[in-house]
């Protein structure tokens, strides 16, 4: 088993970003900056919007958090999406889900200006993705597809199986395997919470995607020897044993999985390191 090291991959994807704005810097050209706005004070959001904006700093960006109440309203969050929309000075931005129910997703991400949406989340972007016309990828998968490349695992004519059909990950994931692309041209099965059968589905699997936010749902009975597996939960779960008063856990049961699977990503320090780093890629191309 080779465990798949999604920090040491972002550190270098990031060292490259970091290369490529120091030469922007030295011929006198724009230096990238990303803003975020986060709505309210969820714990898990709060500490993705902090990492997102700490790496800006490690590779040399601007960047810009504006952190709004929970009780901002749909038409405040809007005007902030417009002023956003019309700064010169900001590349890309994104907006952190998820947003207090009193607002509409659907209605803040379609607000968002495509050409600096570097979460390729606005539905111009999404259906360029699909017609694999070039856009900013959702970070997530976009991270995974370059963890897929860099660790030279085949994906072509393999069979994988995506567990999780959100727009953020599950959804985007399985387009872009299926399509003819590096890490893609693979046999794609997306499945979700009315699948039936999922465990003579999963065995089936050269490639298991994990994408549920279900702490340690995929077991060891559930995959056959050999399988490569991606695991994108990240829940924090209770453990008193810790002085933070909760541990985090991925989708996968590592202990039982990582016996049969030829790699794996650990969590933490797999998927979610690569999803900042990728970030940082699509605001680079945004500036460029
Ligand atoms: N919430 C969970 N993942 C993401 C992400 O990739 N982007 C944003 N904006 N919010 C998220």
């Amino acid at each position: 088993m080779q465990l798949i090291d999604g920090k040491v991959t972002a550190a270098q994807i990031k060292e490259e970003i970091a290369k490529a704005v120091q030469n922007r810097k030295e011929k006198g050209l724009k230096t990238p900056h990303l803003a975020a706005i986060l709505v309210g004070s969820d714990g898990a959001s709060m500490t993705y919007v902090n990492s997102k904006v700490k790496a800006c700093e490690k590779v040399g960006f601007n960047s810009t958090l504006i952190d709004l109440p929970e009780d901002t309203t749909e038409e405040q969050l809007l005007h902030e999406i417009e002023l956003l929309n019309k700064d010169p000075e900001i590349d890309g931005f994104i907006v952190q889900l998820p947003l207090p129910d009193a607002i509409n997703e659907q209605k803040v991400l379609m607000a968002i200006n495509p050409d600096k949406d570097v979460d390729g989340f606005h539905p111009t972007n999404v259906g360029k993705m699909t017609l694999e016309l070039p856009t900013f990828l959702p970070a997530t998968p976009f991270g995974i597809l370059e963890l897929l490349e860099r660790y030279h695992i085949e994906t072509s004519g393999k069979n994988v199986v995506v567990i999780g059909r959100s727009h953020i990950v599950g959804r985007p994931m399985s387009i872009l395997l299926s399509q003819k692309r590096k890490a893609g041209n693979a046999t794609v099965t997306l499945t979700h919470s009315r699948t039936k059968n999922l465990k003579d589905i999963c065995l089936q699997a050269d490639i298991i995607i994990v994408a549920l936010g279900i702490p340690e749902f995929l077991t060891g009975d559930m995959v056959k020897e050999g399988v490569v597996i991606i695991d994108v939960g990240i829940t924090r779960v209770s453990d008193a044993t810790k002085k933070r008063g909760y541990r985090l856990a991925g989708d996968v049961d590592f202990e039982t999985v990582s016996k049969k699977a030829s790699y794996i990503t650990p969590v933490p320090g797999g998927v979610g390191p690569m999803t900042i780093a990728m970030l940082l890629k699509n605001t680079l191309l945004a500036c460029q």
